[in-house]
């Protein structure tokens, strides 16, 4: 935890390479772009040319408490750019390895989109695996780098999400930014569960509060 002893700083990485075509994302962003005490940094807009300021983005990470990946899912995975960063950022000595430990103890929160629904990411659906299971790749850098791996935040089947659903999970999605900031989210339970967003009303605290 940095400066604000009671409170996280938390940034959002986001790579939509599309936005303006963009459904369901680019309404997301505008319930947590805003909120104090999150930064958020949209990857596609700061390096249209894939030209990575690695020292920018790693001064970035070591200044924040909880790391959020937002994209939706392309190819079961993630978009380019984030691989990109993953591959110059998160460098050996520095991010992971004995002597790399500049993300230890921090948080790591993917929130994605998938256009499949829920019923095809199932061990019998049509994919054949979770949503879990194809986010391995992130789960497990996030255990080399030491960071503590939360469970996701997904919006499933977006080609059939209205407006209204849409807003929705705009409305969790930004409460439970505000309850990591403000560790008011029952982590323990939370794991508990597959999603992160899945009991959202179980898993913050004082929410009457708010
Ligand atoms: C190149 C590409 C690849 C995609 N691959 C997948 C995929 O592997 N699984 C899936 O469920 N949806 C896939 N989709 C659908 C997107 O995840 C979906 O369009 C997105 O989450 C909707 O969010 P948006 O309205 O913000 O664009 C893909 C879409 C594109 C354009």
């Amino acid at each position: 935890m940095s400066a604000n002893t009671d409170k996280n700083n938390i940034l959002i990485l986001f790579a939509h390479p599309a936005l303006q075509k963009s459904r369901v994302n680019r309404r997301l962003i505008t319930f947590v772009r805003d909120i104090e005490g999150v930064t958020f940094h949209d990857l596609y807009e700061a390096y249209p040319d894939f030209h990575i300021h690695i020292k920018r983005e790693q001064d970035l990470l070591v200044t924040h408490d909880i790391i959020v990946l937002h994209h939706p899912i392309f190819w079961f995975s993630t978009p380019a750019i984030i691989k990109e960063w993953f591959d110059l950022v998160l460098v050996h000595g520095w991010a992971f390895g004995r002597e790399g430990n500049a993300l230890k103890g921090k948080k790591l929160l993917s929130v994605i989109s998938t256009g499949g629904r829920e019923s095809l990411y199932q061990k019998k659906g049509f994919h054949g695996h979770t949503i879990d299971e194809f986010l391995f790749p992130i789960k497990q850098t996030a255990r080399v780098c030491k960071m503590d791996y939360l469970p996701p935040f997904v919006v499933y089947g977006t080609h059939t999400l209205n407006p209204e659903e849409i807003n929705r999970h705009g409305e969790v999605y930004r409460d439970i930014i505000t309850a990591l900031r403000d560790n008011e989210i029952d982590l323990e339970k939370a794991r508990g569960y597959p999603l992160i967003n899945l009991n959202s009303e179980e898993i913050i605290m004082n929410k009457e509060n708010r």
